[in-house]
């Protein structure tokens, strides 16, 4: 066994690699709602990270980056075409979202995410001291507990899940769905954002396995490997249990520091000086998302576009600002999908813009987070309409940085946020004439029902951070723990 006590083994390493300018290679830390919630985690403990660089053929030894240690797994282009892009991003991306796009299902893509999986847990294998605790992250990885488990049960093994999990009806389309099962069993505690998402998740253990389970607790048979038992429960008193927990632990943000750079006055400057570049319209709409078919983009876009049509409001005092960050760009959805944004973008601006005000101001590229910080300062309201995700860390980042209490947010009720921000402007993305009206409740909201709202927001997102996340996932896991010493 090897050195590492606390190792978290994720799809991506929490940096990417960029050229600068005079063609130097270096690293910086990557986009996404995993890697905005792990770092701080890490650099308090002596740990592993082990990943993917994020580019294909990348092959470097361990390295340091900001007290992290790094553990890079290499992926070939066929890995990326088929493990990430394939079964990760076109197979479970959209079954686990309620098929709001059509899953790909191919047996090749099977076998990559089975190899690669094997991979990454051969590596965490490797490195892990023994009894260490192995912390696995979202639905690219949920073979790896089933594979600790079976090479190394002095482990204690996490898994947390960062997208929903979806009800067994479309969880039993995908035709490896007992393997998968399975896989994420290798597990002490399996955690998901809600609890909705553990429910779905219990009840497909039940109907693939037969084990029983109670409340959030799973029995599973010491040896689960033997299909033939399926559907028939396996005898309690006969078989050696394991008793693993499936509950939901609601990820968050680093409040503090997202308030913190709130409060910066060259990043409080910059949100002045945006609103002053928009031609200081009365109201600032803001999304922000990944380019992704989840997020609703084109349904906040469409009411937008119909508010402006209808005349209820005005190109000169209403601007949306929507920011798309590039993501998964070979994935055919999710080409599909930017071409379909940037037509209805450029129509609406061809209808309703003039010199000097656009409608919709659209960038479809990244910003660091103090750009994203001042552009949360300077919307009035923020837009968060997806069709279905797991948590929307985007909502928590605009209450996080809201210390002037002001500032309306509309929120999906198909977020997992939703489940705590009841504060916000709730709405069905799918339902446009409300997600209208919910947009004028929100210009025409008055100051004092804003600072109510924001308040009460507020509150929530400072006090149920990120650490607090992780704390409780690690807590439930020591006290779960079912791992046995090593044999002499
Ligand atoms: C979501 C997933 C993460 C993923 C991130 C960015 O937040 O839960 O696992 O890292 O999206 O997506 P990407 O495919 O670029 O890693």
């Amino acid at each position: 066994s090897g050195e590492f006590d606390f190792i978290v083994v994720a799809n991506r390493l929490p940096v990417d690699s960029v050229t600068g300018s005079d063609g130097s290679q270096q690293w910086r830390l990557s986009p996404g709602g995993l890697v905005t919630a792990l770092e701080p985690v890490m650099r308090g403990a002596e740990g592993a990270w082990i990943g993917w660089p994020g580019a294909a053929d990348v092959e470097i030894e361990p390295f340091e980056h900001d007290g992290i240690k790094m553990e890079p797994v290499t992926l070939s282009e066929s890995d990326v075409e088929c493990y990430y892009e394939g079964f990760s991003n076109d197979t479970l991306w959209p079954l686990y979202h309620d098929v709001i796009a059509q899953p790909s299902y191919h047996r090749e893509w099977w076998d990559a995410y089975l190899a690669v999986n094997r991979r990454f847990a051969d590596r965490a294998i490797a490195i892990a001291a023994e009894g260490a605790t192995v912390w696995v992250h979202d639905y690219q990885l949920q073979l790896v507990p089933g594979m600790l488990r079976d090479a190394r049960p002095d482990l204690t093994i996490g898994f947390f899940n960062h997208i929903p999990f979806p009800a067994y009806g479309l969880f039993a389309q995908l035709p490896w769905r007992k393997q998968i099962v399975r896989g994420l069993l290798g597990a002490d505690v399996i955690g998901f954002q809600r609890s909705a998402d553990a429910s779905n998740f219990s009840r497909a253990v039940r109907r693939l396995y037969g084990f029983e389970t109670k409340g959030t607790r799973i029995w599973v048979p010491q040896d689960p490997g033997n299909d033939s038992q399926a559907g028939s429960p396996p005898a309690r008193k006969a078989l050696k249990m394991r008793r693993v927990v499936a509950r939901h632990f609601p990820i968050s943000i680093d409040s503090a520091s997202y308030a913190k750079l709130a409060d910066d006055p060259d990043v409080k400057a910059r949100a002045a000086e945006i609103r002053k570049e928009l031609g200081n319209p009365r109201t600032i709409m803001l999304g922000v998302d990944r380019l992704d078919y989840t997020k609703g983009i084109r349904h906040r876009i469409k009411a937008y576009g119909e508010l402006l049509r209808e005349g209820r409001i005005e190109v000169e005092s209403t601007t949306l600002v929507q920011v798309a960050s590039p993501s998964r760009e070979r994935v055919a959805t999710y080409i599909a999908l930017r071409d379909e944004i940037e037509r209805t973008v450029g129509r609406i601006n061809g209808d309703f813009g003039t010199i000097g005000h656009t409608a919709v101001v659209y960038m479809h590229h990244g910003y660091p987070r103090e750009e994203m910080v001042a552009l949360y300062l300077a919307a009035d309201v923020m837009l968060v309409t997806a069709l279905r995700d797991g948590m929307n860390l985007v909502a928590k980042e605009y209450v996080a940085v809201r210390s002037d209490n002001d500032g309306v947010l509309i929120l999906s009720e198909f977020t997992g946020a939703a489940d705590d921000l009841k504060q916000a402007l709730l709405i069905n993305p799918h339902d446009i004439d409300g997600l209208k009206d919910a947009m004028m409740q929100a210009i025409e909201m008055p100051a004092a029902e804003r600072r109510r709202r924001m308040r009460a927001l507020r509150r929530r997102v400072l006090e149920n951070d990120v650490t607090k996340w992780s704390q409780s996932f690690l807590e439930e896991l020591r006290h779960n723990s079912t791992a046995s010493p090593l044999a002499e």
